[in-house]
């Protein structure tokens, strides 16, 4: 019988211990050291053949590495390739990380479903039957789209190697389990053994894997952060529950850009594709309200038109309360401590409470400026003129500074039947014949004069 070792593993870090502690020495975390069976053995892994016939790698030349041109796997998905950079990587793994209900097997199965390739879909959290309810409420007929409930990776592999799928999704890490290791599906080294074993399945045939990861309380992707270390590419799905739109993000991407974002909205039949989300996050109001204002962001290379909301009124408790949804609280307090101090509005004794529409949340310092303009129109009661937009960011004095790619802000502005559009001043503004009015200041009194005279 083979020797049974035990070790104990911090459940958040994964550092491993030869005893048990109440404190996590790397994390610092109380109480999260987890004794685990870890079962030494000869291994065998997807391919017992091929392992032994690995040659050791040469060093070469920078210029004497091939380098044809990276063909990518179209997933035939609009945003989820922008997000990956262009497409799948052959032989890369991939981690959908996203809180549950969110939309995870959806969208996979949904990518599952329309691609020309033979796709394997691994879940070990549905039954076939569930999946292909879900299957037939998204895309009704697929030929090329095998589902597989199972949570063993030995039998998994026997699977793949007789299937010979051109791309593997697994749903999820967390439900899957090897052989070689005894403790439980979940734990820390069972994510981690089973998880080396698909990259050395990726590695080896060349195919893409995919990988759902369930995410903790904290929003941390549950694990040991090793996984994240472990795969090329990490992708967040994020959302607000109770609004329609869900966004890709890419939280490390060894092929491509993170800064990518991709816009979908969930309905009955799956998840669309958003191409031109502009349009969707500017509310159709004819009316003109006070106390929202929209800015011109840029997510990635991809301008993005969001509209702010603000509401400021008297602090009816004694501290007032600043609230923020999608939007940095801390900034919000940096930007109503600048107006208060260096533009002498009184907002100390109001309440103050700032919304992104359609539930997403923007780190772009552009809206800045939107966000003071938003603010003031409540405070004033005066709406800001249909046609208005801005870009630009604040700084500590009061100052509106530059951002990055201002004319493609513009021209997003110009294409949406945006009338004026405030940057700022020291903006070197290269286009021309722009029937969008570009107003340009140096000081928020400068946007005061103008839009609440
Ligand atoms: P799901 O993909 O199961 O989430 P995850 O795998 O991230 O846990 O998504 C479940 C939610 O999506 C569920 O609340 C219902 C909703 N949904 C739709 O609105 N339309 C659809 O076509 C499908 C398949 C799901
Ligand atoms: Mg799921």
């Amino acid at each position: 019988m083979a020797k049974t070792k035990t070790a104990f593993f911090c459940q958040n870090c994964g550092t491993q211990y030869a005893k048990w502690i109440g404190q996590c020495t790397s994390c610092k975390q109380w109480n999260t050291i987890v004794e685990e069976i870890v079962q030494k053995e000869e291994k065998k892994t997807w391919k017992t053949s091929s392992s032994t016939l690995q040659k050791a790698s040469k060093p070469l030349r920078v210029n004497e590495i091939n380098s044809d041109k990276e063909i990518r796997f179209n997933t035939q998905d609009i945003e989820f390739n922008r997000v990956l950079g262009g497409g799948l990587v052959p032989g890369s793994l991939t981690l959908l990380g996203g809180e549950p209900g969110i939309g995870k097997s959806t969208l996979l199965l949904q990518i599952a479903l329309k691609l020309p390739y033979k796709t394997l879909y691994v879940s070990g959290e549905e039954s076939q039957k569930q999946i292909k309810m879900r299957a037939e409420r998204i895309h009704p007929s697929s030929e090329n789209c095998f589902i597989l409930t199972e949570t063993k990776t030995q039998n998994i592999f026997q699977q793949i190697v007789a299937l010979e799928p051109d791309l593997v999704v697994i749903d999820s890490i967390q439900t899957l389990h090897s052989d070689y290791i005894e403790s439980a599906a979940g734990s820390i080294s069972q994510i981690r053994e089973c998880t080396a074993e698909l990259i050395k399945f990726a590695k080896e045939s060349n195919t893409p894997v995919i990988l759902v990861g369930h995410i903790t309380k904290d929003g941390t992707i549950a694990g040991p952060k090793i996984l994240e270390h472990m795969v090329d590419t990490v992708l967040q799905f994020e959302g607000d529950q109770n609004y329609v739109y869900r966004i890709l993000r890419s939280l490390k991407n060894r092929f491509g850009s993170t800064a990518e974002l991709g816009i979908y909205e969930m309905q009955g039949s799956g998840l669309r594709e958003v191409n031109n989300p502009s349009e969707v996050l500017i509310s159709k109001n004819d009316e003109n309200l006070s106390g929202a204002a929209v800015a011109a962001t840029v997510e990635g290379i991809r301008p993005l038109l969001i509209e702010i909301q603000a509401l400021v009124s008297t602090a009816v408790y004694g501290t007032p309360q600043r609230s923020a949804t999608g939007f940095n609280a801390k900034r919000l307090n940096m930007l109503l401590a600048v107006l208060e101090k260096r533009a002498g509005f009184k907002l100390a004794a109001k309440d103050v409470f700032l919304n992104i529409t359609g539930g997403i949340s923007v780190d772009d310092p552009a809206i800045d400026l939107a966000v003071i303009a938003s603010i003031l129109s409540s405070n004033f009661d005066t709406p800001i003129p249909k046609g208005v937009c801005f870009a630009a960011e604040v700084g500590l004095s009061g100052e509106i500074r530059t951002v990055q790619r201002t004319d493609q802000r513009i021209l997003e502005a110009e294409k949406l039947g945006f009338t004026s559009i405030y940057v700022s001043k020291n903006n070197k503004i290269t286009l021309k014949d722009t029937k969008i009015k570009v107003r340009l200041v140096s000081k928020i009194e400068d946007v005061v004069s103008t839009l609440f005279k």
